[in-house]
């Protein structure tokens, strides 16, 4: 038989997709998934270890990555990468347990939620079964526990919980003797995410007060409002980081401000993508992918993203939110539209986010 090494077009063409490509991943990862899953190198690969109930709804997926990704710091996410019906989907989430715990045995957890009409959270609840081995991306995220000892609250909603949870195990086990608060927002008690792992926490780190609100169980005043954030002592001297569903977090904002809280103060990790704002100047116009030799018009606030992958393109990203900067890539003319600020970029050369960022005119990126 002819051995694809004793042909010389087929050389030519494997030394092609070898040499030629932006990224031999792309090539290479089909056939490793193949051959060994733990081997493909677009993304880490990672075991599912066990799969426990966490509360109602939500499960917490016990992975175990191949030993070269590089772990994470407490409070950071990543992607989770899954073939469902023959399309891959990415999805962003928070890793629910401590970077110690990775040191020690290897393993991350992540706790999800299952989303009504969510694609892949509903995949992940029903099909994804202990063995299977998922993609996940490197960690990121900057919800980052401060460097210097100072008091915290943490305002936590509903699933917002997980990124405290890794962020609690890892100041118990440092000892941090500044006062730590949590104030936890669930609707009922079955819906309590980490319920053991909270109340193990408060009895062995006495810096630690946890107040939960049930709102569907308590009444209105479980309801987030000024009166719980006054029994919080000292609290215009604490750094609060936030975590929930959209109208918590709005309406924690709101609540410190009338506090004086600075927003310095103030680190938010969202869930769901925040709300575009709205511009004044009409978007879109020619877009040249001058990478790619591609160039088509834009209509309307549609981000580069999705330009992209309309012309058929596959530019890399993770969160499609404006988080993780996996979409990042250089602008060379053109201006853009943060759909998240509302703000536009200078007509020059830097670097933008594919995800969130709108043509308002014509643009060229290096894609
Ligand atoms: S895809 Fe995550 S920032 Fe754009």
């Amino acid at each position: 038989m002819l051995s694809v090494f004793e042909n010389n077009s087929a050389m030519r063409w494997l030394g092609k997709q070898l040499f030629n490509r932006e990224d031999p991943a792309a090539f290479f990862d089909p056939i490793l998934s193949i051959i060994n899953p733990m081997m493909v190198r677009g993304l880490t690969p990672a075991r599912v270890e066990a799969i426990t109930h966490a509360a109602r709804d939500t499960k917490t997926f016990h992975l175990k990555p191949s030993p070269r990704w590089s772990g994470f710091r407490a409070g950071q996410h990543i992607n989770i990468n899954v073939e469902i019906d023959g399309v891959r989907c990415h999805r962003t989430f928070s890793l629910s347990s401590a970077p110690a715990q990775w040191e020690q045995d290897g393993t991350i957890t992540l706790t999800i939620k299952r989303l009504p009409g969510g694609k892949v959270t509903n995949w992940l609840h029903d099909r994804l079964e202990t063995g299977t081995v998922v993609g996940i991306s490197e960690a990121f995220g900057e919800f980052d526990i401060p460097n210097v000892e100072q008091p915290l609250l943490y305002l936590a909603g509903g699933s917002g919980v997980t990124p405290v949870l890794s962020h609690l195990v890892t100041l118990a086990d440092q000892d941090y003797r500044a006062p730590v608060t949590v104030l936890y927002y669930v609707r009922t008690q079955a819906d309590e995410i980490g319920a053991e792992t909270l109340r193990a926490l408060q009895a062995r780190w006495p810096a630690l007060t946890l107040v939960i609100h049930r709102t569907d169980e308590d009444g209105p005043s479980a309801l987030m409002n000024e009166a719980h954030l006054e029994q919080v002592p000292g609290i215009k001297a604490r750094h609060c980081f936030l975590c929930g569903p959209p109208g918590l977090m709005d309406l924690a904002q709101d609540l410190l401000g009338r506090f004086g809280i600075r927003e310095e103060q103030i680190s938010a990790t969202f869930f769901t993508a925040p709300t575009p704002v709205e511009v004044s100047e009409p978007l879109g116009g020619e877009v040249r992918f001058a990478g790619s030799d591609v160039t088509v018009e834009s209509e309307g606030d549609a981000p580069l993203l999705e330009i992209a992958e309309a012309a058929k393109l596959n530019p890399k990203h993770g969160c499609r939110m404006g988080i993780c900067h996996q979409c990042s890539c250089r602008k060379t003319s053109g201006t853009v539209v943060n759909r998240l600020t509302g703000k536009a970029s200078g007509p020059g050369e830097e670097t933008i986010q594919l995800c969130i960022s709108v043509p308002q005119g014509d643009v060229e990126v290096d894609v």
